[in-house]
C-alpha cells in the first residue's frame, strides 16, 4: 500500500468521516451573523476549537478540513490548530482552492482558481501539518448546463490540483459539487453528476494521479430543491450508488459526500441507505459541513462559553453519521 493509500484509508477507516470546516471568512461571516454573533477571527476561533476538542474526534471524524486563517492559529492552549487536531487522534487538512469565479466563455458558470503559485502554498501547509487537502469545482444544471466548457476545465484544474498535491506527499479531496439549486429532475442531476465525474478521472488519469491515493467528494443525486417531482430517500440512495459504480474507477479508496444544503438528518438517513445496499468496494462516508455543524453552531450562539453542551450537541450529530457510514444508522437514535 502507498502512503497516500494508508492516509486516505486511515481518514475514512471504521465509519469515520471528515468535519469540512474550511468556510473562508466570508462564508464564515453569512454563518456567524446568521446565529448574530460577532464574526471575530477569536470568535471564529473559539467555535472552531470547541468542535475540534470534542471527544467525537477520536471516535468519529478521522480528517478535518482547515481553512488558511484556522491552520495558522493557535488554540487556546497555546498550541497550533493541527498539533490540537492530530492529539485528539484526527488528522488535518486544508482547503487550497481560492474559490470560484465567472468562466469566462460562460458567464453563467464558474471556474475554481488558484492553480497560481499552489506549490509553493503546499509545501507552506505541508510543514504547518497538513497531510490532505481540498479543491472544489462546482457546476449547476440547467437546460444548457453544465456546458462542455465547464465540465472540462473544471476537471482539468481539479486533475493539475490533484498532480501538485500527490507531488508534496498529500492525499487530493477532488470534490466536483453539482448544485441541488434549480428545477431540475433527479434524473438530470444522475446524467450530469455521472458526466462531470467521469471527465475528472479521464483527467486525474491524464495528469497521472495515484487514484489509490485521493478521496472523491461528490454529490448525492437528488431531485433540485425547486423541482416539483421528489424522488424517496431510498430512490436517492440508488441512484447515488448506480452513479459511482458508473463512473468511479475501482482503484478510488473512498468517497465521502458533502451534503450540499440537504438538513442534517437527510443527509444522515441517505448516507445510511447507501451504506445499506453499498456492494462495492469504496469505503462510502461523509465530508460534511453545514449537515454536521448547524445544530452545534446555533446551540452555540445562545451561549459561547457553553463548551461542553456544543460539543455534546456536535459529538451526537458525529456519532449519527459514523453509524450511517456503516449502514447502522436508524431514525430512533436521533433525540
Ligand atoms: P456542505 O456539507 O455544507 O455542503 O459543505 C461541504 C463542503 O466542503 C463544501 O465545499
Amino acid at each position: 500500500m502507498s502512503e497516500l493509500n494508508t492516509i486516505a484509508v486511515k481518514i475514512l477507516e471504521k465509519g469515520k468521516g471528515i468535519l469540512a470546516a474550511d468556510e473562508s471568512t466570508g462564508t464564515m461571516t453569512k454563518r456567524l451573523d446568521g446565529v448574530n454573533v460577532p464574526s471575530t477571527p477569536e470568535n471564529r476561533l473559539l467555535f472552531r476549537e470547541t468542535l475540534f476538542s470534542a471527544s467525537c474526534m477520536s471516535e468519529c471524524i478521522g480528517g478535518v478540513i482547515l481553512y488558511d486563517e484556522t491552520i495558522k492559529q493557535e488554540s487556546s492552549k497555546r498550541n497550533k490548530i493541527p498539533e490540537l487536531i492530530l492529539e485528539m487522534g484526527s488528522i488535518p487538512g486544508i482547503k487550497v482552492d481560492t474559490g470560484a469565479k465567472i468562466l469566462a466563455g460562460s458567464t453563467n458558470e464558474k471556474i475554481t482558481e488558484g492553480l497560481d503559485g499552489l506549490r509553493e502554498r503546499l509545501k507552506e501547509y505541508y510543514k504547518l501539518g497538513a497531510k490532505f487537502t481540498k479543491w472544489r469545482g462546482v457546476y449547476n444544471i440547467s437546460e444548457n448546463y453544465p456546458s462542455k466548457l465547464s465540465i472540462q476545465s473544471n476537471a482539468h484544474a481539479l486533475a493539475r490540483y490533484s498532480a501538485l498535491v500527490q507531488e508534496n506527499d498529500m492525499v487530493p479531496i477532488v470534490e466536483p459539487e453539482v448544485l441541488m439549486e434549480g428545477e431540475h429532475s433527479a434524473n438530470d442531476c444522475f446524467e450530469k453528476t455521472s458526466e462531470v465525474i467521469k471527465k475528472c478521472f479521464e483527467e486525474l488519469i491524464l495528469h497521472k494521479v495515484d487514484l489509490k491515493g485521493i478521496i472523491l467528494k461528490p454529490n448525492m443525486i437528488l431531485a433540485g430543491n425547486k423541482s416539483k417531482v421528489k424522488i424517496s430517500n431510498k430512490e436517492v440512495a440508488k441512484l447515488t450508488l448506480k452513479c459511482l459504480k458508473n463512473s468511479v474507477p475501482t482503484e478510488v479508496p473512498g468517497i465521502a459526500f458533502l451534503s450540499g444544503g440537504q438538513s442534517e438528518i437527510e443527509s444522515t438517513e441517505n448516507l445510511d441507505l447507501i451504506n445499506k445496499i453499498n456492494d462495492t468496494d469504496f469505503i462510502i462516508s461523509y465530508s460534511y459541513g453545514r449537515a454536521l455543524q448547524q445544530s452545534a453552531l446555533k446551540f452555540w450562539s445562545r451561549d459561547i462559553d457553553n463548551i461542553e453542551g456544543t460539543q455534546e450537541v456536535f459529538n451526537h450529530r458525529a456519532k449519527m453519521n459514523t453509524l450511517a457510514a456503516q449502514g447502522n444508522w436508524s431514525k430512533d437514535l436521533e433525540i
